[in-house]
Parts: structure tokens; sequence; C-alpha cells
């Protein structure tokens, strides 16, 4: 059932072009998104003056780069929040607000019930989920289902990668809606998310060389990911990965933040994976890796094929392949993955069934 992988957490991984695939396909009709079984109208889309993504773990991740997203294609401020601090905190709701919930399995008990408290204020609710006939999925007044599969492996991969293409989806349609993109611009963001199977089939192609990253990094005893924006969200997530599964403490910092504090955990030899694929960023992110260098750390870095010039500075280099910024996330997570799943190996980890952690989190 792991079909010849030796645990499930690889299979799920290497299953991540034929999810994407199928979870973008069948949404895309002659050139145009078709969300089904959507009911929200454009009229109900133009009156949104705010969204909050609500979600978990790396949902929330998903949630994080979907701000983003959002913000940038629709123009629609988003807020983000983990559902177990959004349910007590009271957030400002009425008509003019979308909630969008995601969740992989569509029982997590904290996003359930931040999902019913805006339910019961009347609010609209739009859920990206992963099990058909969930809760979450059931509760919603709309969903859209993520094409992943079951996932049986704790950390979360194909869910992931999954969400987001949703994430993009539902942006760009909403983009059309509100009229934000032009129609080139639509047009040319969706065959780049149509790209995204192939891109990342790539990345996976190249396996052994972060392989044997894993192999010289495995006894790390602290890692830290750095980034800015979509790649201070993309860090979130390596370092979940990370440490879910390998036990390795590690934590992600925005870049601009080691200043602040974080800059005096550095030691000779400590490990940073600096993730720097936004171009707008790439000489902010140089200077950060600089910066901790310069206090004895072994540099990672991660960016496009044509930034060779990381080079310069990084110890390492790590590279996915071009595509539109916004959906640079989608390819720079599958290398964070693999990191995390050779690491977790080397060390004999009990990959699949961390200790400590369920699948689904369905009590408080
Ligand atoms: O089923 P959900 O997507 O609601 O689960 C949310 C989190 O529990 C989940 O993403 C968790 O953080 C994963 N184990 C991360 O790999």
């Amino acid at each position: 059932e792991k079909g010849g992988y030796q645990h499930f957490m690889a299979k799920e991984i290497m299953e991540q072009p034929k999810a994407v695939r199928d979870t973008i396909s069948p949404r895309i009709q002659d050139g145009k998104i078709v969300l089904d079984k959507i009911t929200l109208t454009a009229e109900q889309i133009k009156r949104f003056k705010k969204i909050y993504i609500v979600a978990c773990g790396s949902a929330y991740h998903v949630g994080m780069i979907a701000k983003y997203v959002f913000e940038k294609f629709a123009r629609i401020p988003v807020e983000v929040d983990v559902a177990s601090e959004f349910r007590y905190r009271q957030p400002i709701m009425d008509d003019k607000v979308l909630v969008l919930v995601i969740s992989q399995s569509g029982e997590t008990a904290d996003t359930l019930a931040a999902l019913r408290e805006a339910k019961n204020l009347g609010v609209r609710t739009l859920s990206i989920v992963n099990v058909v006939g969930s809760s979450i999925a059931n509760d919603s007044d709309d969903v859209i289902y993520t094409w992943a599969g079951p996932e049986i492996a704790v950390a979360t991969t194909k869910a992931y990668s999954t969400q987001l293409a949703v994430v993009y989806l539902l942006a760009i349609y909403f983009a059309d809606k509100l009229g934000t993109i032009t129609a080139e611009e639509y047009s040319s963001y969706i065959s780049q998310l149509q790209s995204l199977p192939d891109k990342i089939s790539e990345i996976l192609a190249n396996k052994e060389q972060i392989q044997y990253l894993a192999s010289q990094f495995f006894n790390a005893k602290d890692v830290f990911f750095i980034g800015r924006n979509l790649d201070y969200a993309m860090s979130l997530e390596g370092s979940l990965k990370l440490k879910e599964i390998s036990y390795i403490h590690s934590e992600a910092y925005a870049a601009g933040e080691l200043k602040h504090g974080t800059i005096s955990l550095v030691e000779d030899g400590t490990l940073v994976i600096a993730l720097a694929t936004q171009d707008a960023l790439f000489d902010k992110m140089i200077s950060n890796m600089k910066e901790v260098k310069a206090r004895g750390a072994v540099v990672l870095g991660l960016t496009t094929k044509q930034n060779k010039k990381i080079e310069q500075v990084a110890d390492y280099a790590l590279y996915v392949p071009e595509l539109c910024e916004m959906m640079l996330p989608s390819l720079a997570v599958v290398p964070l993955q693999l990191f995390a799943y050779y690491v977790a190996s080397m060390k004999g980890c009990d990959i699949d069934k961390p200790r400590n952690l369920a699948k689904s989190v369905t009590v408080e």
C-alpha cells in the first residue's frame, strides 16, 4: 500500500504532481476557471471588504501565503488567524466578510469551531477541504475540494500542495470577477498554474541532491529558516516539517527580524536555510545571509534558477524552476519537504507517525 516506498510520506511527496494536476485540471475549461458547485456569485464577491483565513498547522501556513496571493491578485485585505486564536478573540465580522477555512481532514476541532462561530454570526463561509463529507465540508456554505486523495502520513505534503493550488485558482477567479487583473494576466496566471505539476516533477527528479544535503546536516541541533514575505511563510512550513518528523529544534523567522534578537542564537556551524525566491527581495536576503555567515552560520540558500549569484554567499544552493513569483511557494516547498524527510530518515525516526502527534486533531 506504500507503493514500493518505505514511508507514506515519501509516497505522498512523490504523488504531488498528480495530486496538483487532479486538483487544477477539472477546474480549468477552455482557458477559464470553472468552480462548479460554488454558490458564491460575482455580486457577492464584489461585496467582500475583507477575507479572514482560519486554519491550524500547515493549513495555516497555506493561509499565510494566501494572504499575499489574494491581496496581490484580488486586492482584498486578508487577515490570517490560527483557528484556536480566532475562535476566542471575537473578530469583527459582518456581511462584508468572507471566512475562508482550510483543512485537510475537515475535522480539526478548533477550525470547525471557528467555522461554526462565523456561521452563527451570519458570515459567509467557504472551505478548502480534502476529505469529502467531513464536518467542515458539510458545515460550510461552499466547499472546494482538494483532490489529493487519502493522506496517511501525519506530516502533510500533498494536501498542503493541493491547498495552495486551490488558493491560486480561487484568487485568480476572484480577481477576474473583480476586474483587478487584465485578460492577459488572467490567461498567463492560468497557464502558469497548469505548468505546476511538471515543474514539481522536475524538482522531484533531483531528490538525490537534497538527500546529499540531508546527509550533511542530519546531526544538526538547531536549524533556522529565514525568508521575507512569501518566503517567510514558506520558512514556517519548512521549519514545521523538519521539527515535526526529525525532532530537530527549528524555527522560522522573518529575515528582517534577525537583528531584533534572533541572531544571538546563531553560533559557529548553525544551519540557516535562507529562502530567497522573490526577486525584489533577493538583495535583502543576500545581506541577511552575510549577517548570519559573519556569525559562523552555514547557509543553505534556496532560490530560482536565474539567481546563481546566491552561490557567492551561500555555502550550498538549491534551485527551483522559474515561475510567476506568487506561485513559487508551490515549488519551493518541495525541497523543504524532501529535506525534512531525508533528515528524519537518516535519524531513524518514525516518520509517518511522529511522537506525540495525531493526523487529525479532533480535540481542543
Ligand atoms: O486536517 P487539518 O488540515 O485541519 O490539520 C491541520 C494541522 O493539524 C496539520 O496541518 C498539521 O500541522 C500537520 N501535521 C503538519 O504537517
